[in-house]
């Protein structure tokens, strides 16, 4: 119950409100394992809407409906406020804080090798992009750090930013003394990248430039079925899981495994014989039914926004309180004068 004399391990992890729904590679990326892990571990879980105002311009208002959005999604799916703290980042001011003592502990160059900030150097030139998308990497240490988390539950286009969290940890307490805990990745290996169901080479992602190929946890049973069902796959005809040479098909046994809770061995077997749209027809099927219920539980939430938004206080109230305990170490440590706070 993100109670600090808690002796379960911590895990604080967080997400963008920078669309109208996660997708699928969100949900069984890292929102599934967040579900899970409340059970056996103190859980922190974030909202990140200070990441989310990185990218520029963005609409005040659809930020605000889309952090309620991801809030109630996160209840939708199955998250327990009675059984971790789930909040929004700009309620817990100590984020930004802590995240400018980071900076000055990162090397120029070690951001600039974080290859997130690289792929949109890329896309879009360095004039087109703000100082917070080369800062970003550096909030998300803070965020992790601030809560002296044990594990991080992300995918993995997530682990080089928890490996720079690691060295600034570790960078840290070394100069100023012991004071951050420094963290692991969780990543479970069979869902850490989902590939979008057009192009299988690409992971799923908000930013792709069609959404013909990602699936979203809030989408319309017809919408989800269509998608699933004109999903590429190979020119050979045999199911098997071949992530090298058979990217769709292994997708595919991948997502309907995960959510059906049968081995891909044993999905295999009983597709022998059978072509791939027997299996596209019983993935359509799977996902619809797991994600109806998400959706529904998630329109409930947002249907009483007074509720969504209690419980986002509280979670606040509790976050910070771990967050102020390890910020005042923080300032001690690197030698600001205690004051009033
Ligand atoms: P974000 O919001 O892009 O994604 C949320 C989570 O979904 C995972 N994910 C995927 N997993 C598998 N397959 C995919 N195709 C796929 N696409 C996304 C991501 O790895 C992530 O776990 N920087 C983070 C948010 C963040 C954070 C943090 C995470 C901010 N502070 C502190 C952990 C700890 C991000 O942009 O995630």
């Amino acid at each position: 119950m993100g109670d600090m004399t808690s002796d379960r391990p911590r895990v604080l992890s967080g997400i963008q409100p920078t669309a109208d729904s996660f997708h699928l590679g969100n949900y069984l990326g890292a929102v599934r394992q967040w579900v899970a892990l409340q059970e056996t571990h103190d859980a922190f879980y974030c909202v990140v809407d200070l990441h989310a105002i990185t990218i520029q311009p963005h609409d005040p208002a659809l930020l605000r409906q889309r952090t309620r959005v991801a809030a109630a999604q996160l209840l939708g799916a199955g998250l327990d406020p009675d059984n971790c703290t789930l909040f929004v980042q700009s309620h817990v001011p100590q984020h930004a804080e802590l995240a400018w003592v980071m900076e000055c502990m990162a090397g120029y160059g070690e951001a600039a090798r974080m290859t997130q900030f690289k792929d949109r150097v890329a896309r879009y030139g360095t004039d087109k992009i703000g100082v917070g998308v080369f800062t970003y990497p550096i909030l998300q240490v803070a965020d992790i750090l601030l809560y002296q988390a044990n594990q991080v539950p992300v995918g993995e286009d997530q682990r080089q930013h928890v490996e720079l969290t690691r060295d600034l940890a570790q960078r840290f307490n070394s100069r100023f003394g012991e004071t951050f805990v420094v963290p692991e990745p969780f990543i479970i290996k069979e869902t850490a990248k989902i590939v979008d169901l057009q192009d299988p080479t690409a992971k799923m992602s908000k930013s792709a430039e069609s959404q013909a190929g990602v699936v979203d946890v809030l989408d319309n049973p017809a919408s989800i079925e269509k998608k699933l069902k004109r999903a590429v796959t190979d020119a050979e005809t045999e199911i098997r899981f071949d992530e090298v040479n058979k990217p769709g098909v292994s997708n595919l046994l991948t997502i309907a495994s995960t959510l059906s809770g049968t081995a891909v061995a044993d999905l295999e077997a009983s597709y022998a014989g059978k072509g791939y749209g027997a299996l596209k027809t019983d993935v359509a099927e799977i996902v619809v039914n797991y994600l109806t219920p998400i959706r529904e539980r998630t329109e409930k939430w947002l249907a009483d926004e007074d509720t969504l938004d209690k419980v986002l206080s509280a979670g606040a109230v509790r976050a910070r309180e771990v967050a102020e305990q390890t910020l005042v170490a923080a300032y001690d440590a690197v030698g600001f004068l205690p004051g009033p706070r």
